[in-house]
Formats: C-alpha cells, structure tokens, sequence
C-alpha cells in the first residue's frame, strides 16, 4: 500500500490580471448520429417521457441542468457522408442509408428541422452545424446554408417553409467539415487539397451571409503525424475567411506492459491539452504574422473528453450492409477517476480562455457522454456530469483570472514531472470568486490555500467535491447515485485566505461569495 502523505498547494487570486471572458460556448455540447446518441437518445417517440415530437423529456431536463449551450450537429465522422436532404421533409419520404463512419443503418428521422425544433425546447441552446466536406463540396454547402438561413423567396428557403419552419434557422456557427486530416474519415484529404476546399466553401459562404462564423478543421488530435504542418497550410489557405481552427483530443489511461493502466500519466491529460492550445496559437500567430493579417483566428475545441478508444465499446458493427440501426458504440462508463480528468480538462480550457472561444464536449447523450439512457427507460447522469454543470453554473458570465498555481509535483512516465494540483479563478459578474480545482495525486492529500484579493471581503464559502476511495467507482443503470459531489466540509477561511482539503484524485469547485 502507498504511504498517503499531506502537501501544500496555493492559488493567488488576483483581479489585475485577466485572461478574458468564460466564453458561454466553451460549455458546448455534440450531438452526433451515432450510435444512439439520436436514436432511443435525444429522440424516442413512445418512450413514456416522449412529447409529440418524440423528444424524451427526462434528457431534456439533464441537458437543462447540465448547462451545455452550443450544441455541434450532426457529426463528426457521419457528416463526411451525409446528404442533409435525407433528413428533411415528410419523415414517411426520407431514405434509410448506410453510414459509412459507424456501420450503422441511418433512418433519418431525426434531421435539421427536429434538430432546431429541440434546442428550443432543450434550452434555446445555439445550433452549431457542420458541412460536408468528404463526399460532398461548395455546391451542398451553399443549398444547407441557403436552406436554413434565407428567409424566403429562393428554391431552397421556401422548400424550408413547406418542410414546417417559416422562420430561417439562422445558424451563426457552422464547421467546415470534420477531421478531414484523418486517414478514417470518409473523403479524407491532403492538407492542400482540403485548405483549397475549405477556402472556397467559406468564400462562397460568405458571399450568402459575411458574418457566419466559420470552424476551418485542424488537426484531429496532437498526435497526428501531420499535426503542426496542417494547420500551416490550412491556416495559410483559409485564414482571412475563417473566425476559428478546431482542436479534437480524447485521453484515456493507456494499458502498460505489465497489464495495468497508467493512471498516473492520465490524470495528467490537461497537460497535453495545454500544450496542444498552446501548438495551435503559435501556428495561428506564425500565419497571422506571416499573411500580415488584421484578423484573427481563435479556436474551437470542438471534440474534446475521456473516451476508452479503440476498447470494446468502441467497435464498429462488422459485415457488409444490413447494419443494425442506433446501435450501442461508445458507451463508455466513466469513473470518478474519468470525472476527474473531465473536470481537469475544463479548467485547462477555462485558462486559455484568451485562445479557446468555443468548445464541444463530446458528446451529449449516450455516446461518451455525461447523460445515459435506457430505451424505454430511465436517464441518468455519468460522473463527468458533474464536474460540467458545477463548472458552467458557476463560471458562465464571469472573467477568467489569470492562474498563479504553485503546487507540488509528481512524475508521470508521459509528461515527466508535472503539477498535482491544477486550478482557475473566476471573478463573476455577481462579484463572486469560484475556483475550479483538481488534486491529480493518486495518493497525496492536498491543503489548498486560495489568496484572495485584498479588497475581497468573503462571507459565505460554498465547496462541493467529487471523490470516492474507489476511484473506479461509476453510476450505473442499477445505480445511478452510486457517485454525486459532496459538500466539502473542510473549507474554511482565515485573514484573505481560503483553505480547502483535497483527497487524492478529486475535483472540487469553490465558490466565495
Ligand atoms: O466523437 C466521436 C468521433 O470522434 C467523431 O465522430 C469524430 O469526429 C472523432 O474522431
């Protein structure tokens, strides 16, 4: 067994220095059709919470509390093969297809008009929408972007209007396609070639509406063999046409030799988000200042969680054709220890708020997910939904203070020495100090100390953790409470200074008020 000892950690609050804004779309979301996320997901006519439209309440009410705002639709690796057009117009017309992405049957039930329909209902969350950019172009793009945003008096907007929606869906966001440097996606590209597309779709966009908001693809993970070289050459084609460059990255405690799992190196993920933001805002300094730009490009880490990848949940379907319809894929169970990392990859999102004005937790329902589903069945919340709606309850609205952490280290075999406590400060408009904080350490417990601003007089000290001794422990369909954040006892504060204990391996959101 391993000695458990005490350290220190200290966080220097400190108003003078701001990062920026907690961007309301950090808190974003993505609903992919995959799996079922959709299907028996979000939407399930029959199921006893369903309203007319077939949308289940019980998730409605969860993603209500979970607090998630942009919500990036429909894919993912499904967009690179799909026809927008299957899934609008009367559902009894719309063709089932093969999704070449997942091995699965699409029925397209679920298209854009029900996709608008449940923002609305789930929230008035924003609808950040995708194109197609793997078997399809510009001239798709133009009819998507013609159909959802004019507001009549075309081919496309008054085919809109038959379709149900009289007003335009007015979509601000949209993605120029999704990981098209990945060899798996479907019409996957050279750097050159898919810059070349991404700039005349985003011109011819543009042409339509100046002001949408265009998402250039980067990257899909920091460990591509071509990450660094293609967002260059991306950004070079693209980077007066385009307000953001996406950043995918999934983390999951890699098998070592010896069988077990590497959990130290795993707790340690913000480390390799850090870095990864920090990658990505040199490749888009080094562009604006080689183009001798006026604009700016910020990004969007628009996939982003634990995911088990590769592991059992994850295998697609096998065989040709005959895929089965919404089937189980990726539906990964997280641990407290997952939990963890989710809320340490948010407070490192959190602190680069200067960089990252949009990012999308993949993903919402059902497929790696906060939010779990039974058909038929009940809704319940994961581990890694906690550490979200705290974080976005308490940090939406609010300025990100500059993070002044000293806090002891630890070794990982990934990252080498690293810091065992990672936190951020948010001042709120209210006035309020929340701060968001991990004890990455597998056996240390932490005394964290939070200096706050001179002039800051605290009255009230509100702390909630999540931790169990089980650090494996997860909410099942069986148990669903199995782990819920606890009030944090421990907190108490003496002349400027708050001081709060965290055990091993637990997250805990502080706010003073
Ligand atoms: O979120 C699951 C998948 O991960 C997405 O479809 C894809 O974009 C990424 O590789």
């Amino acid at each position: 067994m391993t000695q458990q000892t005490e350290t220190h950690a200290k966080l220097v609050v400190d108003d003078e220095f701001k990062v920026g804004p907690v961007h309301d779309r950090v808190f974003g979301s993505f609903v992919e059709h995959l799996g079922r996320c959709v299907y028996t997901g979000i939407y399930e006519p029959g199921h006893p919470t369903a309203d007319e439209e077939g949308f289940r309440q019980d998730v409605i009410d969860l993603v209500k509390e979970l607090g998630a705002t942009t919500i990036r639709y429909p894919g993912g690796n499904f967009v690179s093969g799909y026809n927008w057009e299957d899934g609008v117009g009367p559902k009894q017309d719309r063709p089932r297809r093969l999704d070449l992405a997942w091995h699965s049957t699409e029925t397209n039930q679920f298209g854009l008009h029900e996709m608008a329909s449940w923002l609305r209902k789930a929230g008035g969350n924003e609808l950040m929408e995708a194109v197609n950019l793997g078997t399809r172009g510009l001239a798709e793009a133009l009819d998507l972007l013609e159909y959802a945003n004019v507001p009549e008096g075309t081919a496309r907007s008054e085919e809109r209007i038959r379709n149900g929606a009289e007003d335009p869906f007015d979509i601000r966001m949209w993605c120029l396609g999704n990981e098209m440097d990945g060899p798996w996606q479907t019409g996957h590209k050279s750097a050159e070639d898919y810059g070349k597309l991404a700039a005349s779709v985003a011109a011819g966009m543009r042409m339509i509406d100046p002001d949408l908001e265009l998402v250039v693809c980067g990257s899909s993970s920091h460990t591509m063999d071509t990450f660094g070289k293609w967002e260059e050459i991306v950004l070079e084609h693209t980077f007066d046409k385009v307000n953001f460059v996406s950043a995918h990255a999934y983390y999951f405690p890699q098998i070592m030799p010896d069988g077990s799992r590497d959990m130290a190196s795993f707790l340690a993920s913000g480390v390799d988000m850090d870095g990864f933001i920090k990658d990505v805002g040199a490749a888009i300094d080094a562009t604006r200042s080689r183009l001798k730009s006026d604009h700016n490009v910020y990004i969007s880490f628009d996939e982003w969680n634990v995911w088990y990848m590769g592991e059992e949940p994850s295998k697609n379907p096998e065989g040709i054709g005959n895929w089965p319809v919404a089937p189980r894929l990726l539906e990964d169970i997280y641990s407290v220890a997952d939990a963890v990392v989710v809320g340490d990859l948010l407070i490192t999102l959190l602190q680069n708020a200067d960089r990252v004005h949009a990012a999308s937790l993949a993903q919402l329902v059902n497929v790696i997910a906060p939010i779990m589903t039974e058909p038929n069945g009940p809704a319940w919340r994961q581990t890694t939904f906690y550490p979200f709606s705290l974080t976005a309850a308490w940090a939406k609205g609010g300025s990100v203070l500059e993070p002044k952490i000293e806090s002891p280290q630890y070794h990982t075999d990934r990252y080498g020495d690293v810091a065992s406590t990672n936190a951020v400060a948010v001042r709120g408009a209210d006035g309020s100090v929340s701060v968001f904080v991990t004890n990455r350490s597998l056996d240390d417990e932490c005394t964290f100390d939070i200096k706050l601003p001179g002039d800051f007089t605290p009255h009230e000290i509100e702390a909630r953790t999540l931790h169990d001794d089980d650090i494996l422990a997860a909410n099942t369909l069986h148990d669903q409470h199995r782990v819920e954040p606890y009030t944090n006892d421990s907190a108490s504060m003496h002349s400027g200074t708050v001081s709060v204990t965290l055990p091993p391996v637990s997250w805990t959101a502080i706010q003073i008020r």
